[in-house]
């Protein structure tokens, strides 16, 4: 009988070594990886990839958050054909007016006006309404979104769209359920630079791209006492790990094509104390402060490919987003220095490659000089910021020195031409969900994480970003 007993409790204890249960969020470490289950898709819902609506020839938007970032939008958004700006809310009435005086200036009829706890939930019932901007503190954007598209309207959310998978997995649910559109604000992948790296990638300059590194490193001294009711400190006083991923990731996903062709599989964190964070924040010794100073992640994709992205906002350095792609024939960064290096050997079928210009001092050692650099801008601008009158209305109306009207320009554009958006659902929920991967493999001992794929098995069935402009 004793002996009958111990193959069954040999695999138990196996088991129990190999296999333990954190349920707070629903993961499990799995031979040291912590791994997240992917629920099923319900039946009554259908994957968005290429999703495309029908097109709305005057887009009618409704603004919720009217803070540092909101009338920027709304000033934007009045400068761009086809947009009418129905409402705007704000939790705090008098952040009203201003914004009403922004529409006078711009010529533009008054908005309906929404404020208090439930003003968000009024504007988004509105049945005049295309479109709800929200441009609040992280915590509000996955319940707002989640309502708006509930009540049949498209959302665009500021970064980052979620804050948990729990929340990523609510945006991608109800948007294939409701057959919304869900984009996050992504403005970083429409910078110039980043939208040339990515067409002269695409047209195979760098050879196979095979690591890209993005970061959001950003001083934010001058800031914190202007966030409302102090949430953002809030937020990083009760989080570890990388809580505002997007700008560094998004570039970096869209030059190695993830979930177009790749996808992101495993993560690892790693932070520093939080040795000035917990200063600037006005705590006392005793008093708990969760964010590193500087936070480090590295993932691999599917396809062998990595991505490294860094988060820090806390150290006096200059501003740097890091972004980098290196591929096996070249190379493009733009921090501190912005520049290209790549081999002298043309591509094949490549017919506007560098070789065309009859260069030959590419040796991919250096960087080239000034002159080519200008050339592979100019030659390789993206199709989709080839008019001069978009990029000098950017340039002019600005945001981040004109990537933000791009983003909302392309947002509109695409709506109005009934076309797929540039980032989708999908891309919202993966450059988000770095914010509790980060956090979950620092807080068990920088532990890899297998990374979900929120397109549930859709994640190599289209090939490459697709930026698409009306025939
Ligand atoms: N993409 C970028 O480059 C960029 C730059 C700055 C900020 N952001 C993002 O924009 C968002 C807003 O940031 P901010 O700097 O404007 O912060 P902020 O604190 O200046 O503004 C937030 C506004 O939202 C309002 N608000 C809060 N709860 C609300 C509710 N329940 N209903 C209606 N209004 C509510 C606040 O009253 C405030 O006016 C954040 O998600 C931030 O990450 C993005």
């Amino acid at each position: 009988m004793k002996v009958s007993l111990m193959p069954a409790l040999a695999i138990i204890i196996t088991l129990t070594c190999s296999i333990s249960c954190c349920n707070e969020t629903g993961y499990r470490i799995i031979d040291g990886t912590i791994v997240y289950p992917t629920p099923d898709r319900p039946e009554d819902q259908i994957p968005m990839i290429g999703f495309a609506a029908e097109p709305i020839d005057t887009v009618r938007v409704g603004f919720i958050g009217l803070g540092m970032r909101g009338p920027g939008a709304v000033d934007r958004m009045s400068h761009i054909e086809g947009v009418k700006t129905v409402a705007i809310c704000d939790l705090y009435h008098e952040k009203l007016e201003p914004v009403q005086k922004i529409l006078e200036e711009r010529g533009k009829p008054r908005a309906a006006e929404y404020s208090g706890e439930s003003g968000w939930k009024e504007l988004c019932e509105r049945e005049d309404i295309d479109l709800v901007y929200i441009a609040t503190p992280w915590l509000t954007h996955t319940p707002m979104a989640v309502y708006a598209m509930e009540q049949g309207k498209h959302v665009a959310i500021e970064v980052p769209a979620a804050t948990s998978i729990e929340e990523c997995w609510q945006l991608v649910n109800t948007a294939e359920k409701t057959r919304r559109h869900c984009m996050m604000l992504e403005n970083c992948v429409y910078d110039f630079f980043e939208l040339t790296t990515l067409n002269m990638a695409q047209h195979g300059l760098f050879g196979e791209v095979i690591h890209a590194e993005g970061a959001y490193i950003h001083n934010l001294d001058p800031f914190w006492k202007e966030y409302q009711d102090n949430w953002r400190h809030e937020f990083n006083r009760k989080n570890r790990g990388d809580v505002y991923p997007t700008h560094g990731l998004g570039p970096a996903c869209w030059a190695l094509d993830i979930h177009r062709g790749d996808r992101m599989k495993t993560l690892i964190a790693m932070d520093t104390d939080p040795f000035n964070g917990k200063k600037l924040a006005g705590l006392s010794d005793s008093e708990d402060y969760s964010n590193g100073d500087h936070t480090t992640t590295l993932i691999r994709t599917e396809k062998g490919k990595t991505i490294e992205i860094q988060h820090n906002v806390v150290t006096p350095r200059p501003y740097n987003r890091m972004y980098l792609i290196e591929g096996t024939e070249g190379f493009a960064n733009k921090y501190p220095k912005q520049g290209f290096a790549i081999r002298t050997q043309g591509r094949e079928g490549d017919n506007v490659g560098h070789n065309s210009f009859g260069i030959d001092n590419l040796d991919g050692e250096k960087y080239v000089d000034h002159e080519t650099h200008d050339s592979l801008m100019s030659i390789y601008r993206h199709p989709i910021v080839r008019e001069d009158s978009i990029v000098e209305t950017a340039k002019r109306v600005g945001g981040h020195g004109g990537m933000d009207f791009i983003m909302d320009y392309r947002l509109i554009y695409c709506l109005r031409n009934g076309l797929p958006l540039d980032q989708d659902v999908y891309d919202a929920v993966e450059w988000s969900c770095l914010i509790e991967l980060t956090r979950v493999s620092i807080e068990n001992g920088n532990k890899p994480v297998a990374m979900p794929d929120f397109t549930r098995g859709d994640w190599n069935k289209t090939n490459g970003v697709k930026l698409h402009i009306k025939k």
